[in-house]
């Protein structure tokens, strides 16, 4: 059983997200167990405060240190060596690389910021991993834990039923994914692809890597450069042969 925990002051966005889907289809199972601290209530202040002016001038509040050190050494144990993410758009950007690591451990901890950010002692002493979702700004750090613990749950084994269809997902391998469609073939004069419908399941393979490599070259020339760097060599010979032909190298 994996353990996720989430210190944030807005937890009830985190228990909806977390109750729905596959996420909650994953604690069913007994994979894994969610667990959330409400930050406001780990607050020493008499109106429980958990945010002051920031040192030094400058707009916005920041978190104070105290409620988020209280709240995380309530769930700390002595021989455990939690990942503990803090959500930020100055973090290094969440990649499929970095899910999959997350997805090995057993131990997760985020703390969700709000308003500026968090007291740098916070980040200094506790936090292990900064993750940036993107070149954007979000108003807190509860999207972006969802984000993040979402691409990590689905990696987990046993939590989506055919972990196949995660290898073709977008970005395995730096390929992105194929179209799909599904029954009927012929939706309002719209035909689905006849190599689809052959029953050629070779023909069909070749079909797919072709479409990924397409959409890849398209719309994402810097993978697609990751893709001929890294994956060249590791393709079985039939494969390199094809694409070879195919991309007229
Ligand atoms: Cl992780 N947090 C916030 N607040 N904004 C973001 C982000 C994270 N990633 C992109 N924008």
């Amino acid at each position: 059983m994996k353990n996720i925990s989430f210190i944030s002051p807005f937890c009830d966005l985190l228990k909806s997200f977390t109750s729905t889907s596959i996420l909650d289809r994953a604690n069913k199972k007994g994979i894994v167990n969610y667990n959330y601290l409400d930050l406001f209530s780990f607050s020493d202040d008499h109106h429980n405060r958990i945010d002051d002016y920031p040192y030094g001038g400058g707009e916005g509040m920041i978190l104070k240190a105290q409620p988020i050190f209280s709240a995380y050494e309530s769930i700390s144990k002595d021989n455990v060596k939690p990942r503990v993410i803090y959500p930020t758009p100055d973090g290094r950007e969440l990649s499929m690389e970095l899910s999959m690591d997350l997805s090995e451990e057993n131990d997760i901890i985020f703390i969700c910021g709000h308003y500026k950010g968090i007291d740098q002692r916070v980040r200094d002493e506790i936090v292990t991993d900064e993750i940036s979702i993107g070149d954007y700004v979000l108003t807190g750090g509860e999207l972006p834990a969802c984000v993040i613990i979402d691409s990590i749950v689905r990696l987990i084994p046993g939590v989506i039923n055919n972990i196949e269809s995660a290898k073709t997902d977008s970005f395995y391998e730096n390929l992105l994914d194929c179209a799909h469609y599904t029954r009927p073939d012929v939706f309002n004069d719209l035909k689905v692809p006849d190599i689809l419908i052959s029953g050629n399941h070779k023909e069909i393979e070749k079909w797919k890597l072709k479409d990924r490599i397409d959409k890849t070259k398209k719309r994402r020339i810097d993978l697609y450069k990751k893709y001929l760097k890294n994956n060249n060599q590791k393709v079985e010979e039939k494969w390199t042969k094809w694409w070879m032909q195919y991309l007229n190298i």
